[in-house]
């Protein structure tokens, strides 16, 4: 039987290169050997994004640049999860199987406690149930739609691990294999996107460089890695630059390998690596741009398309909901 992949997008700012490389483009790539799940987890999202506006755009425009790069909403499941009341409802029902204890050993509040305790707050300061039982809901898109596989940033991964954890426990009380037991898959890719500033490119650190700007703002942007102070006559060390380490993501082996040739022989000053990294990731943004640009444009296309993605995932969340109803004795 063909596997299912299924990863979700938390909707929370502007799409930027970190998410493309190391999460849209792997997450497209499973559709060629899996039946794919793709949806934008507008619940989780808001645990922290607290203003209608800013949520509204952000899943617009998460679901543009999904579709933009391919995704073939007939061919993949493409919903919005809290289109799917289901999931939730299966959230809590799996929530009465999850110890206590996994919650207070999940990263993301387990992070936050310690940040408070060293700052000598209150330990749950800026801790809401959302954010508490984050991993609860996150188990409950995986399993609602038995996904085997589910690719996923480093950081998820315990996410995905708890997934497993709870579908076993709750497989074992009622004595049947009614969830699948996924398995985090990790992009080698994820690791080494960097930032502007050689840090991981993220937007809590403001070092990102935006898919979708105008190509102005982009080699605006670009210009702004740091480097070191290197004249351009002086060989380069490609490993120790930022805009090499972004720059051979873009690249087939063969070409990195010209590239690295080139900053190793000198004669190419800083401006002039940033302007070819610039060219070759403009080139290839530049057909996803139109495309994005028009789907926003298209009035109501994409909550069509959205629409179209509810039907089809509730029917198909609704069966696995019905069973475990049954089992729990519920209804
Ligand atoms: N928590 C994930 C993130 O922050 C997003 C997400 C929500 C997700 N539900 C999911 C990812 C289910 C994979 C599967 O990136």
């Amino acid at each position: 039987m063909t596997k299912r992949a299924l990863t979700g997008i938390k909707p929370t700012g502007e799409p930027h290169l970190g998410n493309w490389l190391g999460a849209i483009q792997p997450a497209l790539e499973l559709a060629k050997e899996h039946e794919t799940f793709y949806f934008i987890a507008d619940y989780h999202a808001l645990t922290s994004v607290h203003t209608a506006e800013e949520m509204r755009r952000h899943v617009r425009s998460i679901a543009a640049a999904y579709l933009a790069f391919g995704l073939d909403p007939e061919k993949s499941f493409f919903y919005r999860q809290s289109d799917i009341p289901e999931i939730f409802e299966l959230s809590w029902i799996l929530s009465c199987f999850t110890p206590k204890g996994f919650m207070n050993r999940a990263h993301a509040y387990k992070d936050l406690v310690a940040k408070n305790l060293a700052e000598k707050h209150d330990p749950d300061d800026g801790v809401n149930m959302g954010l508490f039982g984050y991993p609860v809901l996150m188990s409950a898109d995986i399993l609602m739609f038995n996904a085997d596989v589910v690719p996923v940033g480093a950081d998820q991964k315990q996410h995905v691990e708890f997934a497993r954890d709870i579908a076993e426990r709750f497989n074992k009380n009622y004595g049947e294999t009614v969830f699948h037991l996924p398995e985090p898959r990790i992009s080698d890719h994820v690791k080494t996107v960097v930032g502007l500033d050689g840090r991981k490119m993220s937007k809590s650190y403001d070092n990102t460089i935006p898919l979708f700007s105008d190509e102005k703002a982009l080699l605006k942007r670009i210009n702004q890695i740091v480097t070191n102070s290197q004249a351009p006559e002086e060989p380069k060390e490609p490993d120790q630059s930022h805009i090499f380490a972004l720059h051979r993501l873009l690249l087939s082996g063969s070409e990195e390998k010209d590239l690295r040739a080139k900053y190793q022989a000198g004669g190419m000053g800083w401006g002039m690596a940033k302007k070819l990294f610039f060219e070759c990731l403009n080139e290839k943004l530049k057909g996803p741009r139109t495309e994005y640009n028009r789907l926003l444009a298209e009035e109501g296309h994409i909550e069509a398309v959205l629409a179209k993605g509810k039907g089809r995932s509730r029917a198909e969340a609704g069966k696995l909901l019905a069973k475990v109803r049954e089992l729990v004795g519920i209804q």
